[in-house]
């Protein structure tokens, strides 16, 4: 059995380019991460899996991409200027920080040893900014915490610019910034993250209806991504959990070797959004309802999961140790469609590279995620393949010549077999479907 840790992981995506810690060259950013080529690529798969699963899932999704500074009235009519704080307490010896829900205050600190807390007081998690010359309260802007409040504060634009109806939904990826007490565990609490939010505005008399349906796709999308199904699991908040805003929420959790974790949100937000946004604003952001002829402001359902918390969370599952033909390798058994690199190309020596690199330019062509290396032993090229999860590796070997065929070794069983080169794309295709 693989012990998967976090330093496995994360030793891994630092060798493998995945991913960096931010300014490493000057001593690095606290919770802030920078993503390498293989990190974007796999990112990008990540992406589109959630775009396609939620555009499949339901009809009338629109897309939305709203601005990441915002302004102080949006934050305040949220709720998140009042409510969006963790209790924090100080360490008094050695000022150490620490959540104090999650640390045990009737014991020493661990970072020094010794006991002399502070009180716990709130800490407001948004990034504060000013906007322009003029330091002021009337130029006081936010980096946004979450992505959805864009998309409240545009409910009526969208609605009165594109033909759509109540149910619909509004779908946005982007970066959310949260001044973390304490992050932690890679990339899994950090200050910089990306959210993909999608907003689904519907009847009240429908909302709990919708909200189960919306379960069922998420379930959906974490059994098309291949994830072990016994490490996932639904669970609903109690009254004591839920947030200012919800009124029922599933958190979809992953069992990492630090524990049971959310890596999704499934909230009934009610019509809490749209009617502060009424409120605050002054504007009427209530819809008509042609069948009863009476105005209504529609309630929401929201599925939140960060791009960064889910990459870390695939990394995890598909990390796994082996041994083959003696040798020890580590093999990312990813699913291919979110395998950074899909297939790789390798002539068994150099001579045979002008060949093998015209199947494999080919083949690039076509728009597949390849790669072509000529360097090293097969064995050394296949661990090098394993480690980064291509589900392909195709061999062209001196029978090539004269068979116009290749061999073809699968990453997670490591059999091979002989294909004909005509064939390439088709079984590539074949195995990202
Ligand atoms: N709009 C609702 C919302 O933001 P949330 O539970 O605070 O809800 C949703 O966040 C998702 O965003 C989480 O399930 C997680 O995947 C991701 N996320 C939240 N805070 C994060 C952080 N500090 N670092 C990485 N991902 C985070």
């Amino acid at each position: 059995m693989t012990q998967v840790t976090l330093d496995k992981i994360h030793a891994l995506c630092k060798r493998r380019g995945f991913v960096f810690q931010s300014a490493s060259i000057y001593g690095g950013l606290n919770g802030v991460y920078d993503f390498g080529h293989l990190g974007v690529l796999m990112k990008n798969n990540i992406r589109n899996e959630w775009t396609k699963s939620i555009n499949t899932s339901f009809d009338d999704i629109l897309s939305f991409e709203g601005s990441i500074l915002g302004s102080s009235a949006v934050w305040q009519a949220s709720g998140h200027v009042e409510n969006f704080t963790d209790p924090m307490v100080d360490c008094l010896n050695c000022k150490h920080r620490f959540r104090a829900d999650e640390i045990d205050l009737n014991k020493a600190c661990p970072n020094c040893g010794q006991k002399k807390w502070t009180q716990a007081r709130q800490f407001n998690l948004m990034f504060k900014t000013q906007l322009g010359a003029m330091e002021d309260d009337s130029s006081v802007a936010y980096l946004r915490p979450e992505t959805a409040q864009s998309i409240f504060i545009n409910f009526k634009n969208v609605l009165s610019t594109y033909r759509v109806k109540i149910p619909f939904g509004i779908s946005q990826i982007g970066k959310a910034f949260r001044n973390e007490i304490t992050p932690k565990q890679f990339l899994f609490r950090t200050r910089e993250f990306e959210q993909m939010e999608i907003e689904w505005f519907c009847k009240p008399e429908t909302a709990l209806d919708d909200f189960k349906k919306w379960c069922d796709a998420r379930k959906k999308f974490y059994e098309s991504l291949s994830l072990n199904q016994n490490k996932i699991r639904f669970r609903a908040h109690d009254k004591t959990e839920l947030a200012h805003y919800s009124k029922c929420t599933s958190d979809v959790e992953y069992e990492f070797p630090f524990g049971w974790k959310e890596i999704e949100g499934i909230a009934y937000r009610g019509d809490f959004d749209l009617s502060q946004h009424s409120k605050f604003s002054g504007k009427d952001l209530a819809v008509f309802d042609e069948e009863t002829k009476q105005s209504y402001i529609p309630h929401v359902v929201e599925c939140s999961v960060g791009v960064d918390r889910l990459f870390l969370t695939l990394l995890f599952d598909a990390y796994n140790e082996d041994i083959v033909e003696g040798e020890e390798r580590i093999v990312l058994k990813l699913s291919p469609k979110i395998a950074p690199i899909k297939a790789a190309f390798f002539p068994l020596v150099k001579k045979l590279n002008e060949p093998m690199e015209t199947i494999y330019k080919e083949i690039k062509a076509k728009g597949y995620s390849v790669e072509f290396d000529e360097s090293g032993s097969i064995g050394k090229r296949y661990r090098r393949q394993d480690e980064i999860g291509t589900p392909l590796c195709f061999t062209y070997d001196f029978d090539s010549l004269q068979d116009d065929k290749v061999t073809v070794r699968n990453r997670d069983t490591t059999q091979q077999e002989r294909i004909s080169i005509d064939a390439i794309e088709e079984y590539i295709k074949k195995v990202l479907k």
